[in-house]
């Protein structure tokens, strides 16, 4: 606890956090660079979230996770420097406030389920490629992948009100 708390006092001295409090432009470049980052990490998940829910079933949904699943790792050299450099700025408010925890319990949830659906569903996804509905559970995880994404969403625009 003491080590959290020397953390979040040593951040808050830094020049870093002096520069996101006192610049004009700088917190809000960061805050679209993490915009850009997340708008292009939960549009890829939502697009293959509604492949594997049955939408498009055309699609084969293994050259859609290939071209979909990248993007959204890729995006979070964005989205997570960017976090970072925002909490940067008010370490004591963000670690404290309650919205702020549960995005990022959020967050870890939404990877648990994605590693999971990696684990399981998708190991067979050679079975419903193409033209086929997929299995329940991975139909599940797709839903339950949507609704943690919006609730991610709506913790970080909370975040401004709370
Ligand atoms: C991974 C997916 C993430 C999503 C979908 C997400 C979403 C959001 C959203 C919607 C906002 C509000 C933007 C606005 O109102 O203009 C926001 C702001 C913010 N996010 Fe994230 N975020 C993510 C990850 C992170 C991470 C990993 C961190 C920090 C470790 C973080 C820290 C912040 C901070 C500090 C703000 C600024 C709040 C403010 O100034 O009002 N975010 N995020």
């Amino acid at each position: 606890m003491a080590d959290a708390a020397g953390l979040l006092g040593w951040l808050e001295a830094s020049s870093l956090s002096a520069a996101m409090r006192g610049s004009l432009w700088m917190y809000p470049i960061v805050e679209i660079v993490h915009i850009t980052g997340f708008a292009i990490l939960v549009g890829s998940v939502a697009m293959f979230d509604l492949r594997v829910l049955g939408f498009a079933r055309a699609l084969p949904v293994q050259a859609l996770g290939r071209h979909l699943l990248p993007w959204a790792l890729a995006a979070l050299a964005l989205i997570v420097p960017a976090g970072l450099m925002m909490f940067s700025a008010h370490p004591h408010d963000f670690a404290s406030n309650k919205v702020f925890q549960l995005k990022l319990a959020l967050i870890g949830a939404a990877g648990v389920n994605a590693a999971l659906f990696h684990a399981g569903p998708w190991r067979d996804a050679g079975a419903w490629n193409e033209g086929v509905q997929a299995p329940p559970l991975a139909r599940a995880q797709a839903l339950l992948s949507l609704a943690i994404w919006l609730a991610v969403i709506s913790c970080g625009r909370l975040l401004a009100y709370t």
